[in-house]
């Protein structure tokens, strides 16, 4: 018999309380946030949709993983089993273990940075972009057209718009180029795949210019199972395979674990050659830790090295796909309009067609997170001119080129009726839709202002 129900493919051992609170007292907990969802309480929130980031729920064997975690200053077991499964994965023989992604970020990017350098991805994610800016090196976004329409079917809208990578290598000049980052899948661009055609592409590209390319690769399992599905050349290998070939295109990784290694933190750096890896495993001792542990436990370590394995299972990779896209179906059946086709580990909605009466610059993004917590003690986070609007030079506001809210799920954490559950929010929250005002912000910090920013409500 085929199934048409897929259920969640593990049993649940240990529970966490929900508190429940009431809507009258989440409209003064967000008050008391200045309307930021990340200013909020963890106890307060019912249905934790912020990030799939550190928020995955562990199986026995990573628990008892952790108990076999060797603690070893240098050289520990539990560092050579992470090592062999990233090496195994990447085929890359140059770890640094980092404490997680923004530490391999600032590592690589601080030292390929600086002022006069440019990077060019198909969307920088926001903790790339701002450590490549940090360094005083410029961030260049090209996802193929497709990626940004967020209503549009493509099967593939995390691809690199190849032409313009040539172009921009050419107007920068190649020896200006810091890297060419692939982030897979791309999280600022919806949770969409990258093909392995083009992943090949941008590397010869890459190539004919002697430029180096680096994927971003925390989701790279969900990536694997989007071209496993629709790419012709993947329909028979195996997820991992998929991923291998991936990296083999690319000269080194930045990986942060707490995605798709299904652990709470971690992180690392992989490179094919070993040309830059002396001086950054010497930077890495002063700033993360020896190169053994970098900003790690033996127990992480030991968790990561299994989480690695059990993201690539089938009934896994299927499940999880197959629970995101439930969530942004059921949306869709309410009209609500959200970039399709779903990506991997989220559910991204157009803040900007549900609030068409709010602009740009009064944040319509905000306002649907902010609503969704009032109404459903629900969390999400805006990924829209919040997080990356800006000004140009004569202080106009620039807003970011989508204005969505996104809705990532947490790995092995919540059940089908949690999501159902979501969905009615959803269904309460269009009848009153109309009356839904805009923010302003009152207080923002110089860089990643998203994070700590303050809000007041538009009257
Ligand atoms: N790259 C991508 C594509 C990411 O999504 C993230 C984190 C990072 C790098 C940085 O990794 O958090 O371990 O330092 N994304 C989280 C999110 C925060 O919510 O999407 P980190």
């Amino acid at each position: 018999m085929n199934h048409k129900v897929i259920i969640e493919p593990f049993r649940i051992k240990t529970v966490e309380k929900i508190k429940m609170t009431t809507q009258e007292e989440r409209v003064k907990l967000i008050e008391k946030a200045h309307y930021n969802p990340f200013l909020l309480d963890a106890e307060d929130v019912i249905i934790d949709l912020l990030t799939d980031s550190g928020t995955s729920a562990m199986s026995s064997d990573q628990w008892a993983g952790i108990m076999r975690g060797d603690e070893s200053y240098a050289g520990a077991r539990s560092w050579h089993k992470m090592k062999n499964a990233i090496t195994n994965m990447t085929g890359y023989d140059y770890v640094l273990p980092t404490h997680q992604g923004r530490a391999a970020e600032h590592l690589l990017y601080g030292n390929l940075g600086g002022k006069g350098k440019v990077f060019i991805s198909n969307t920088h994610f926001d903790t790339t972009r701002a450590n490549i800016e940090y360094s005083g090196a410029k961030a260049i976004d090209i996802p193929i057209p497709e990626g940004i329409v967020p209503e549009l079917e493509h099967p593939f809208k995390g691809n690199m718009d190849v032409e313009a990578l040539e172009s921009n290598i050419k107007k920068y000049g190649k020896d200006n180029i810091g890297a060419v980052i692939l982030t897979v899948t791309n999280n600022s661009g919806g949770g969409q795949p990258a093909s392995l055609q083009n992943t090949e592409e941008v590397s010869k590209v890459c190539k004919k210019y002697g430029v180096l390319l680096i994927l971003d690769c925390c989701r790279i399992a969900e990536n694997a199972y989007f071209i496993k599905q629709r790419e012709e050349q993947a329909k028979d290998m195996t997820y991992l395979e998929i991923a291998q070939k991936m990296f083999s295109f690319a000269d080194g990784a930045v990986m942060s674990a707490k995605k798709d290694a299904l652990v709470n933190m971690g992180g690392f750096l992989a490179l094919k050659d070993n040309s830059l890896f002396d001086k950054l495993m010497t930077q890495l001792i002063i700033t993360e830790g020896y190169v053994t542990y970098g900003g790690l436990s033996g127990r992480d370590m030991e968790a990561i090295a299994i989480g690695l394995k059990e993201v690539f299972e089938h009934d896994y990779l299927h499940y999880r796909i197959t629970s995101t896209t439930y969530l942004g179906n059921k949306l869709k059946d309410l009209g609500v309009s959200i970039i399709s086709p779903v990506g991997g580990h989220a559910v991204y909605v157009d803040a900007k067609a549900f609030y068409p009466h709010i602009p740009p610059h009064q944040f319509p993004g905000q306002a649907l997170a902010i609503e969704l917590y009032k109404l459903g003690g629900i969390r999400t986070v805006e990924i829209g001119s919040v997080m990356f609007g800006s000004k140009d030079d004569k202080g106009n506001f620039v807003p970011s080129k989508m204005e969505l809210v996104r809705m990532a799920i947490p790995r092995r954490v919540y059940t089908q009726s949690h999501i159902d559950y979501v969905v009615e929010v959803f269904a309460e929250l269009i009848k009153h839709k109309d009356e839904v005002k805009g923010y302003e912000i009152t207080w923002e910090p110089e860089f990643l202002r998203h994070f700590t920013a303050k809000f007041k409500q538009i009257d």
